[in-house]
């Protein structure tokens, strides 16, 4: 295995049977267990704010310090909740990693409720994906036998119970404040921020939303220690992630490496683009973040280095097109996505999705006109920073940057009267 990968969350991915009990516990499972419970609550905290691991989800909070903002002098029970349900285009780690080894995920559960004195937690799942429900809900059954969760666990006088919850499969969902409004039975919107969760979340109590790869890391931070993980990645962007390469790439999959590879790299290891073809365009964290081109193949896929490319990590889902996709097409269906998720709580992001779709398909038909990409990027403005949530924001990121990029192959649907391309010769958006 090249030097640049660093299983962790998957090095047992091939194991027989990785996802048991007795395969994980034979790789040293559930060890970080007694080794957070001879700490103080804070400590853990301290560890993992130490360690400088930042929230996995997309959006990069620094996790231990999320974890600090739980006031303890609230009389209210903690809750802690995973967010596990993983929907943005491109984005497929979670789901691999709850089917590979969701026992890492149980134990991440148990030592973040345990630093957050949370004697509660949820782990809500996407709906529509059954199998991974049910191998947690398995996972977590075994856990519970085997004297990991419930009563007195480990004899440590900690108690722990955790309900593997199934959404109802809305993409706003993952938006953590939707996901609690689905949590407590009601529809998925999103609520005002502030207060955020940390103070009032799950029935207006102090609670933690973290996403399914950030509380799988930290059993491996306790176990290793906080400087054993602040040892990878860049200066502010430490540790490792999972990279899920998709697309017009030799050998897609999941690529587990510090953070701060580069894209060249991730090719390097992933075999390179098909044969015969070139890099066009690509997301560096699924559809929500704006395109980046060939000229970026260099940017280190870190927090901060994504952001300088003018674009963001988001949840590293690397779609890599080729010379073959048509991009105003490939963002008309992304666009279409949005239209269809917006949950319709505020106008600027239900009507202006709507209006989007509208223009971008007479451009891809050729029948629109040159003014229409200024209309669009007028849309974008009114929906940038203007919507409740992050979905109306994301929405406009492949617009204004596939504008920024391919303006021309947009002119060259008006003047071919239609897309240019043999939709034949389309692999992925015939
Ligand atoms: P955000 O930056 O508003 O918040 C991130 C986290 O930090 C939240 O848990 C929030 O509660 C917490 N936080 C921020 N400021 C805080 C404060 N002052 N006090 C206490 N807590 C605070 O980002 P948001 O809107 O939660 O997520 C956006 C990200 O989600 C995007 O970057 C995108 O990449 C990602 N995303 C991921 C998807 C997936 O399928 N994994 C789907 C769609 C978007
Ligand atoms: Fe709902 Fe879209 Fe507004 Fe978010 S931005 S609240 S998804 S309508």
């Amino acid at each position: 295995m090249p030097d640049t990968l660093t299983p962790v969350l998957t090095d047992m991915w091939d194991v027989d049977r990785a996802w048991t009990l007795p395969a994980y516990e034979a790789k040293g499972g559930y060890q970080s267990l007694d080794k957070a419970f001879a700490m103080k609550q804070d400590d853990v905290i301290a560890a993992v704010k130490d360690s400088g691991l930042r929230g996995r989800g997309g959006a990069g909070f620094p996790t231990g310090m999320k974890w600090s903002f739980i006031p303890q002098d609230n009389p209210r029970p903690k809750y802690l909740v995973v967010n596990a349900d993983e929907s943005e285009p491109g984005t497929c780690k979670d789901i691999p990693l709850m089917m590979g080894n969701p026992h890492v995920l149980v134990e991440g559960v148990i030592v973040s409720s345990y630093a957050i004195r949370a004697n509660k937690a949820f782990i809500y799942i996407r709906g529509e994906v059954l199998h991974v429900i049910r191998r947690v809900q398995a996972a977590v059954a075994e856990a519970y036998a085997a004297g990991h969760l419930g009563t007195n666990i480990h004899g440590s006088g900690y108690d722990l119970d955790v309900v593997v919850h199934a959404g109802a499969g809305a993409y706003i969902c993952g938006e953590e404040t939707a996901l609690l409004e689905g949590l407590e039975g009601r529809r998925g919107q999103p609520r005002l921020r502030p207060p955020f969760p940390a103070v009032a979340g799950l029935y207006a109590s102090p609670t933690v939303i973290n996403n399914v790869e950030s509380i799988a890391s930290v059993p491996s931070i306790i176990t290793n220690g906080a400087k054993w993980f602040a040892s990878m990645g860049t200066e502010k962007s430490k540790g490792f992630g999972i990279f899920s390469l998709s697309g017009h790439v030799q050998k897609p999959g999941q690529y587990e490496a510090p953070l701060g590879i580069t894209l060249r790299e991730l090719l390097d290891l992933a075999g390179g683009i098909r044969e015969g073809h070139d890099l066009k365009f690509w997301t560096p964290g699924g559809s929500s973040t704006p395109l980046l081109t060939a000229e970026h193949l260099d940017v280190p896929l870190d927090f901060e280095g994504v952001g300088a490319a003018g674009s963001m990590l988001g949840t590293r889902a690397l779609q890599i097109f080729d010379e073959t996709v048509c991009v105003v097409r490939a963002v008309l269906r992304w666009t279409e996505f949005y239209k269809h998720e917006s949950c319709g709580k505020c106008t600027p992001c239900r009507e202006g999705t709507w209006w989007l779709v509208q223009t971008l398909a007479r451009l891809e038909k050729g029948q629109g006109t040159e003014a229409d990409l200024d209309l669009l990027l007028d849309q974008c403005d009114n929906i940038l920073g203007r919507s409740f949530c992050a979905l109306g924001d994301g929405a406009t990121s492949p617009i204004s940057s596939s504008i920024q990029y391919f303006r021309d192959e947009y002119l060259a649907h008006l003047t071919h009267g239609g897309c240019p391309f043999d939709p034949a010769r389309s692999t992925v958006f015939g």
